[in-house]
């Protein structure tokens, strides 16, 4: 008799932004006069660039045509594109071999598919709050996984704690869901944890892109991070890739584990079970790296970047405190009247009809917390913070 996956009953019963559109659409069903304004999943609204757009015409074009037609492509993704990313490493300083970087169909799935690597037996380490796939692919695979606690004290960036023993360690920064993002020095510590520990550690960067004050961009700017480090990063918030999916994943060579190297298996696992992202998606996404790319994905980055400031300027206004905002796009909120995460989320949705994402989603420690996105539309985020002002302010 098939044995399910039992593991599967310790998972929530589902996943944190379908519950959250769930609940929207049932207000929007029962009240279809009251349009709601959305600044819950991190979803990006600005067209895909023209460049992007450009490059992916000419790549359907090829398609069209016996000469430059393509079939299959490498399972580990084009070299223009492979080449085009180390660049962008390179000229921050960072030196990658192009067989250490991987494109994917974005960072979301290689989080999962990632832990095909390790043991059942490895120990998780996470931030709470968290961004919940962490928890919920290895919850599926059955992993032990214990918490840092993030929180107001420290800034929401806890730090290791030599007495605690883990395999694998999380770490997002610019942190999704709280905006914080960690300095070069706490970086350090936590590659000098990793080290001793024997661990390694999967460096979300998806929104490496919003650092503006000369912050860490990539785990790789910190010394040996090459020995411990896995470092998955993402189109989707640099260039508006969420619906378009490409993303990649930088697995170094110097990563070896019981004599085993995890570039290795990787590739193996990619080769076995991925057939790689599509010719035309990754024509698009090399187009990201060309001059007028970058140009037009700046001018992107500005508008969400300004987003973010018109919502703190508005949490100041309103005396709430909160984190995130400045080198990223989500405003992590303290819920005033000491409401719980879900009381803010109904009063917000049932007052101002402005959705957000609560806090208590992301983990224990999100509990009294909210999370506001900058990718919205300006006439969304504007509208949002007006009536945000007036029922907080009341
Ligand atoms: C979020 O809202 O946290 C993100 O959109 C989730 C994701 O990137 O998968």
């Amino acid at each position: 008799m098939l044995k399910p996956n039992l593991c599967y009953q310790n998972l929530a019963e589902s996943y944190l932004f379908s519950t959250v559109a769930k609940k929207v659409s049932a207000y929007q069903a029962a009240n279809p006069d009251k349009p709601v304004l959305r600044l819950g999943i991190g979803d990006v609204t600005l067209p895909l660039a023209p460049a992007v757009i450009e490059a992916m015409h000419g790549a359907v074009d090829e398609m069209s045509k016996k000469e430059t037609f393509k079939g299959y492509g490498p399972e580990q993704g084009y070299p223009f594109l492979k080449e085009s990313i180390r660049g962008y490493y390179a000229r921050r300083g960072v030196a990658l071999e192009s067989d250490e970087i991987f494109i994917s169909d974005g960072a979301k799935s290689d989080c999962g598919n990632i832990l095909d690597l390790f043991d059942k037996d490895n120990v998780v380490l996470v931030p709470d709050p968290v961004y919940p796939v962490y928890v919920d692919t290895n919850t599926m695979a059955g992993r032990k996984i214990i918490y840092a606690s993030a929180n107001k004290e420290n800034g929401f960036l806890p730090m290791p704690d030599a007495s605690v023993d883990a395999d694998i360690i999380y770490i997002c920064s610019p942190n999704n869901p709280t905006g914080a993002s960690y300095s070069k020095a706490q970086l350090e510590k936590w590659v000098e944890y990793a080290l001793k520990k024997n661990a390694v550690i999967l460096y979300d960067a998806a929104y490496e892109c919003f650092v503006t004050d000369g912050a860490v961009r990539s785990i790789y700017e910190i010394e040996n991070a090459k020995k411990c480090a896995i470092e998955l990063c993402s189109f989707s918030k640099t260039a508006g890739f969420t619906g378009t999916r490409c993303g990649y994943t930088v697995v170094p060579e110097a990563l070896e584990f019981s004599g085993m190297s995890l570039r290795k298996m990787w590739l193996r696992r990619q080769t076995t079970k991925f057939n790689g992202v599509s010719y035309i998606v990754q024509k698009g996404a090399a187009a990201v790296f060309t001059p007028e790319g970058e140009k037009q994905i700046a001018e992107n980055l500005a508008y969400y970047r300004e987003n973010a400031k018109i919502i703190a300027d508005c949490m100041d206004e309103c005396g709430v405190f909160y984190t995130g905002g400045k080198n990223s796009p989500y405003i992590w909120l303290e819920c005033p009247k000491g409401m719980t995460s879900w009381e803010f989320f109904d009063y917000l949705l049932e007052n101002i009809q402005v959705v957000g994402t609560p806090g208590s989603g992301f983990g224990k420690n999100g509990e009294g917390f909210f999370r506001l996105t900058a990718f919205g539309s300006r006439e969304t985020t504007l509208e949002a913070c007006k009536r945000l002002k007036t029922l907080l302010k009341k």
